[in-house]
């Protein structure tokens, strides 16, 4: 079989070099790709980023499955498109991905659905929006409505922060062109800029996800992300500095309360509303300490890079699991999992998040192992070097068993990889480690 994978970040690294260990692939194509599937003979980069053209490129090289990434091509209906062509993809349709394309969306959806989540307000009015946060007070989070790839979002801890992140995205100078994803992205019907306000929730993250096939609901294994960009949890937040697997702070019961409290519900609430869910759905949780778990956000996709240490641990074969999830039989497939912990580093570029550079040689890159992978994200290759071309450059993976051992792993992988100014956290895991 040849499948199709779009993006070009560790997440679809992650996804190629997985499906790749299957036994029915013939050539795993990756549109555009990055440096690493580029490298790897196994996987073939196509340059291509148009839906349309992906869609003729399906065609014609008879692509059996096109596994979608990032929520960009999701939210401009990427699945709609190749289902209207007849050819079969795994993603979310255009009108599923607005939970995540939108969060005003997903905030009234959850509302309508009893599904926990912090409570908010929508605002096109700057005037509005000001008289809201100083009637709250803060700790309070601002939130851009649009697709920000993981930057839209302030905690505010001053109401001056909060005024100032009012005047940032509602006020003249926040055009939607400066939000770093494609205008037509995720753009709602109406094309003023939106912002919600929400309640400060506090308790500690994790990442749900689940793939579903429309029907069928399987939880993958649990992750947690490290969103913000220094160590001990402080500076700006970031696409996500590393993740783990498992998170411990998912236990029987939170997970039985997200699957029947958050993600249950949340299939149903959309089957009702006549939208038919297939992909993976994430949903960020913040788990209090009660163990009540609620809502942060959904995603249409998986997360990137909890992808990356999910996908290590999984020993089911991947393309059967997507093979079953878009004919509707995910019920007759159960997934297993490797038992000890993944860790995940990212290496991100000088400037991330705010203006990462671009063009640094990048070396000292070590070979996988059967327990350690180096992801790519933002490389290219340059005349056979390998050069830096995005924010989250690397993300160095390995397996181990207790998870300080899977750590005490990755971080060596590091050891010898050399690009200037790149930036990493020191303590991801810091918090399961800790329990
Ligand atoms: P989002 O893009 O909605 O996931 O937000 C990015 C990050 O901001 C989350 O992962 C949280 O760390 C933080 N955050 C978002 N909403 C809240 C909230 N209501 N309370 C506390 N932290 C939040
Ligand atoms: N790592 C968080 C995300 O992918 O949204």
């Amino acid at each position: 079989m040849k499948i199709l994978v779009i993006g070009s970040g560790g997440r679809e690294h992650a996804l190629a070099w997985k499906l790749a260990q299957s036994e029915r692939v013939q050539m795993i194509y990756v549109a555009p790709g990055n440096g690493g599937t580029g490298a790897d003979f196994r996987l073939r980069n196509v340059p291509i980023t148009e839906l349309e053209e992906l869609a003729d490129f399906a065609q014609r090289e008879k692509i059996a499955l096109t596994v979608v990434g990032p929520e960009a091509p999701l939210a401009a209906g990427v699945v709609d498109l190749f289902r209207e062509r007849g050819l079969r993809i795994f993603g979310p349709t255009r009108a599923a991905a607005r939970l995540e394309s939108s969060k005003a969306f997903a905030k009234a959806f959850m509302q309508r659905h009893k599904i926990p989540t912090a409570a908010f307000e929508t605002f096109v009015d700057v005037a509005k929006a000001h008289a809201y946060v100083e009637a709250k007070g803060a700790p309070i989070v601002i939130k851009d409505d649009a697709l920000a790839a993981g930057k839209g979002v302030v905690v505010a801890t001053t109401l001056d922060a909060a005024h100032q992140a009012i005047d940032s995205m509602l006020g003249r100078g926040a055009p939607g062109a400066t939000r770093g994803v494609p205008q037509n992205a995720g753009a709602d019907e109406s094309s003023a800029p939106r912002i919600v306000i929400e309640e400060f929730l506090s308790g500690e993250e994790a990442s749900f996800i689940v793939v579903c096939d429309g029907h069928n609901i399987a939880p993958l294994a649990t992750s947690q992300d490290h969103k913000r960009l220094l160590d001990g949890d402080a500076g700006p937040n970031t696409g996500g500095m590393g993740a783990y697997s498992p998170a411990p702070i998912v236990t029987p019961n939170v997970h039985a309360r997200a699957m029947h409290e958050i993600i249950i519900p949340t299939i149903a609430g959309l089957a009702a509303e006549g939208i038919v869910y297939t992909g993976f759905l994430y949903a960020g949780l913040m788990i209090d300490a009660r163990g009540q778990p609620r809502t942060v956000e959904f995603n249409c996709r998986l997360g990137d890079p909890e992808a990356q240490v999910i996908l290590m641990r999984l020993k089911t074969d991947l393309l059967e699991v997507l093979l079953h999830a878009t004919d509707g039989t995910l019920g007759s497939i159960e997934m297993q999992w490797d038992r000890r912990s993944a860790l995940g580093v990212v290496l991100a570029a000088a400037g991330y998040p705010v203006e990462p550079r671009k063009g640094d040689t990048i070396t000292g890159v070590p070979a996988e192992t059967p327990d350690t992978c180096v992801f790519h994200a933002g490389t290219a290759l340059q005349d056979k070097k390998l050069v830096s071309c995005g924010g989250r450059v690397l993300c160095a993976t390995a397996l181990g068993e207790p998870l300080k051992a899977a750590q005490t792993r990755a971080y060596q992988l590091l050891q010898g990889i050399s690009i200037d100014g790149g930036q990493f956290r020191r303590d991801i895991g810091h918090r399961a480690i800790k329990r």
